[in-house]
């Protein structure tokens, strides 16, 4: 499995990167927001800075609704930088506009998935990759971690190229579990990611060894 981090600050991403083990980076429009990134070409130069720092496909998200916007904006983003993966609303218009990233082997992510029947109309559109957003899912009251399962199987049955990215991580388990049931690339916030270091029996461990070795 994959590992992105999503999150438009430079320094987790930099602090995820120097782990060697980042394959990507998700960002969002709430995210860039965060950031405080302001404006056009703000935006085009922030994405150019996360490309600076990571060798890996770096999710791109368009802001306009309808298909021509779209189209529009993601040949600009898709122009800033090789890694760049243009992110596209699961909506109508969106999957028209994934039919035609794909037609011109523009690299898309279809994010804002919460069904399996939206998954299949993203790889049929050709999305490069599709994000189901589980922890939304589990806020709601139902299974995210059953859904990722659920796409992969019908990946898995159908022969969908599409990568099934499991989103809206809350925790090192969500990691696992995604894990376990297949999901070809996770993105997690920072936190969740170092979350998976932890197991107090290895503090514990490690303080006795060192406290030891005061006696080799
Ligand atoms: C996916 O690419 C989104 O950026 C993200 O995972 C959404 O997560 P949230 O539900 O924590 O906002």
């Amino acid at each position: 499995m994959k590992f992105f981090i999503d999150t438009a600050n430079l320094a987790q991403i930099k602090e995820a990167h120097d782990l060697g083990i980042l394959d990507g980076v998700t960002t969002n429009p709430s995210l860039m927001a965060k950031e405080g990134i302001k404006g056009q070409e703000a935006i085009l130069q922030h994405y150019r800075d996360i490309c600076g720092i990571v060798d890996g496909p770096v999710s791109a998200e368009v802001l306009a609704t309808d298909f021509k916007g779209i189209v529009d904006e993601g040949m600009k983003l898709a122009a800033l930088h090789a890694n760049i993966v243009v992110k596209v609303p699961m909506i109508k218009e969106g999957i028209k506009a994934i039919k035609y990233f794909s037609d011109n082997d523009i690299k898309t992510n279809c994010t804002l998935v919460f069904s399996a029947g939206q998954a299949i109309m993203a790889a049929k559109a050709g999305a490069t990759m599709v994000s189901p957003f589980i922890g939304r899912i589990d806020d709601a009251n139902w299974d995210g971690v059953q859904l990722i399962e659920q796409i992969v199987n019908v990946y898995n049955a159908q022969g969908f190229m599409t990568e099934v990215l499991a989103a809206s991580i809350r925790s090192p388990l969500h990691i696992v579990k995604c894990a376990e049931v297949g999901a070809d690339i996770c993105t997690c916030p920072l936190s969740s990611i170092l979350g998976l270091l932890n197991h107090p029996l290895t503090d514990i461990g490690l303080a006795k060894f060192l406290e030891d070795a005061k006696n080799l």
